[in-house]
């Protein structure tokens, strides 16, 4: 091997030994993910536009829980829900109602009801805060 050669696979070692520590800071400064599932206190405080009752209505609810909330063949009313529910437990149950269906009372819905309440876990979790408000003064 002659010393030009020697010079030639050197650079390239060190080239390449740049582009690996290049690699992997880069990978080191990509944001960590956060955790799903928990809600922090912060992002439930309502703060924007739209109100409880016109988001229960954008989101659809009403075409299963009735026009007022008072019930209908597929699923049960919402009109005095405040009796079972704090606010940070209903805004769980809209993410992933299944997770509460160990109730008694969620047994005799399911016998008396076909549709199944689906997960409203893409809502904006403040936007569920104030459908829960809403909810919670009925
Ligand atoms: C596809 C029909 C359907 C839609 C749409 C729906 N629900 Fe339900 N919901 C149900 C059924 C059925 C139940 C009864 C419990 C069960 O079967 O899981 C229920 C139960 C509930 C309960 C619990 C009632 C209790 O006694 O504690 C709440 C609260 C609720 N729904 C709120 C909502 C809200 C808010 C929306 C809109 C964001 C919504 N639901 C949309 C079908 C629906």
């Amino acid at each position: 091997m002659t010393n030009a050669q020697k010079w030639v696979i050197s650079a390239l070692c060190i080239f390449l030994l740049l582009l690996f520590i290049e690699i992997k800071t880069k990978k080191e400064e990509q944001p960590v993910p956060q955790m799903p599932g928990q809600i922090s206190q912060q992002q439930t405080t309502t703060s924007n536009d739209a109100d409880g009752l016109t988001l229960i209505n954008q989101n659809g609810c009403t075409s299963c829980h009735g026009s007022d909330l008072n019930g209908s063949a597929v699923a049960p009313a919402l009109t005095s829900i405040k009796q079972y529910w704090t606010r940070d437990k209903l805004i769980n149950y809209l993410r992933n109602p299944s997770s509460y269906s160990g109730d008694p009372r969620f047994d005799v819905y399911r016998s008396k009801y076909n549709a199944i309440m689906p997960a409203f876990n893409n809502i904006d979790v403040k936007e569920l805060g104030k459908i829960a408000d809403y909810l919670l003064t009925r």
